[in-house]
């Protein structure tokens, strides 16, 4: 087994007997130099990534020497390292261990700093816009300005989001809402109640904006509604207390639960028919990373490894220890998917003939958080109807299939990074979703049945989504330019 500078890990000349450990690594990657030049302004931040390589040049490099000791480092998982400060050394963990508690350590990670979710106090006039280009102009002022105030508590202005639900406020909620009541209308009413679990309600936007419309237009319905919020956030969730009770008594929904938890900490039945929707929340949930050996096609597993000065290095064992890994990976050869980074099988063969080839394939992250939030819908809520919304593909990922984007925002300048092995609470570490293959997952363990039989279970784009049940008109600008419509083409939604 040889250790690598680069996004490789090459293949090992001869059979070596360290290569019986069944351990392959990779260091840190290497892009890091570049993006160090081009974003000046991000010094401070770019001093925190722990590891930068030289340049590697396939074929080229000769291997470097390896270091051995990692493999008598304490193995830990996030729950593990949660009480501590800071990222403990002489250690290694899954990268899905590494990526949750970068982003939701209680004391350093990404969510715990100060969370703003863009929410203009005025919802925006589109007709008294001219076009898009208009609303983008507004947007940015809008921005800026809540930037100024963030700058002045933290230096730093890390976190903020602009999701369809605060852009578009009521109007997204409102569809939103529109597609609930006619399901419940369709299937449920008048026999049930209408109860509603939303997981990740940010400032509880869509809560208010979904109640409103059910109450003005529905008001049937609205007597029989019951809606509750699962937020992780202490922060968020106080938030959206007190944005609900700012309103005077006669628009305040007396039907809301708050609970202040993470879904992965789920543990009571819901038996009642219910919808759960998670909008713009799935993309931060941690993924785990596997390439395949190019030989065996044997699947391995990445574990981070920190040394005594804090460096992060890769390495790779078998797949086989983590049940959770395991399961996805079986459940996911039970759909009949086939992963993009073994179609050039052939290519490979040829390139295994070259002395130091890599020995590993091109990497791949794997949703394992999310197999656990599609258990725990399966066990939890039974009878439960979904409404998912997220990415399905983003600009300036890292490598690899499926492979986040690793970001920060620092003095109102987007900080992108070439490896999610970076220092844990500066960053945004957030994944695009592959939602057809979602959708077939999703068949084969919440509904038992064969991917693709149930039609009542569809992916559809959010423009779709928003045509069919949105009212566009209100969204449509002067020229006849409807950002609703227009922005996020590149969220989809799982509707079940
Ligand atoms: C990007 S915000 C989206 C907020 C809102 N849904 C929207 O669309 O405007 C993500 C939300 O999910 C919450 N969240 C993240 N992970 C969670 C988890 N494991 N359980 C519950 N809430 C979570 C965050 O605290 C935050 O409220």
């Amino acid at each position: 087994m040889k250790r690598f500078a680069g996004s490789v890990v090459r293949r090992i000349p001869s059979v070596s007997t360290r290569w019986s450990s069944r351990c392959h690594q990779l260091r840190n990657s290497n892009v890091w130099l570049e993006h160090r030049r081009q974003l000046h302004q991000s010094r401070l931040l770019l001093s925190a990534e722990k590891v930068v390589k030289p340049v590697f040049i396939p074929f080229l490099s000769p291997p470097e020497d390896e270091d051995h000791d990692y493999e008598n480092y304490r193995r830990a998982t996030a729950k593990d390292i949660a009480p501590l400060s800071e990222l403990p050394t002489r250690t290694k963990m899954l990268v899905r261990d590494f990526i949750d508690n970068s982003l939701y350590n209680p004391n350093y990670g990404y969510f715990s700093k100060q969370a703003v979710i863009f929410s203009p106090e005025k919802d925006f006039e589109f007709s008294q816009m001219r076009d898009h280009l208009h609303f983008m102009n507004l947007i940015a002022k809008k921005y800026k300005e809540i930037e100024g105030d963030v700058d002045e508590v933290d230096e730093v202005a890390r976190q903020v989001w602009h999701t369809p639900t605060e852009l578009f406020k009521p109007w997204y909620g409102y569809a939103i809402a529109k597609y609930l009541v006619t399901e419940y209308k369709l299937n449920l009413y008048p026999n049930k109640d209408l109860i509603i679990f939303e997981m990740g309600a940010g400032n509880g936007t869509l809560m208010l904006n979904i109640l409103d419309y059910i109450q003005k237009y529905e008001p049937s319905v609205y007597k029989r509604t019951r809606y509750n919020i699962i937020e992780i956030s202490q922060k968020l969730a106080e938030r959206q207390y007190q944005r609900h009770d700012v309103r005077d008594a006669q628009h305040r929904h007396h039907c809301v639960e708050i609970i202040n938890k993470s879904i992965f900490d789920w543990d009571v039945d819901v038996e009642d028919d219910c919808f759960f929707v998670g909008m713009e929340v799935i993309d931060n949930f941690a993924h785990d990373l596997i390439r395949y050996d190019t030989e065996t096609m044997q699947p391995f597993q990445a574990l981070v490894s920190v040394d005594d000065e804090g460096n992060y290095s890769e390495i790779y064992e078998p797949v086989g220890s983590d049940p959770l890994i395991a399961r996805y990976l079986a459940l996911r050869k039970s759909t009949m998917y086939r992963t993009p980074v073994l179609n050039h099988h052939l290519l490979q063969r040829i390139i295994n003939m070259f002395p130091f080839s890599p020995n590993l394939s091109a990497p791949e992250f794997i949703p394992t958080k999310l197999l656990l939030l599609l258990e725990t819908l399966n066990k939890r809520f039974p009878k439960h109807r979904l409404v998912l919304s997220d990415f399905s593909s983003l600009p300036n990922a890292i490598e690899g299939v499926d492979a986040p984007v690793v970001q920060t925002r620092y003095k109102g300048s987007m900080v992108p990074c070439s490896t999610y092995m970076v220092q844990p609470g500066w960053f945004d570490i957030f994944f695009p979703t592959n939602w057809e293959l979602l959708r077939d997952m999703y068949l084969s363990i919440c509904r038992g049945s064969r991917a693709g039989n149930d039609k009542a279970v569809k992916v559809l784009t959010h423009k779709d989504f928003c045509q069919r049940y949105g009212e566009i008109e209100r969204t449509k600008t002067q020229s006849g330019e409807n950002p609703m419509l227009m922005y996020y083409e590149n969220v989809k939604m799982l509707l079940t």
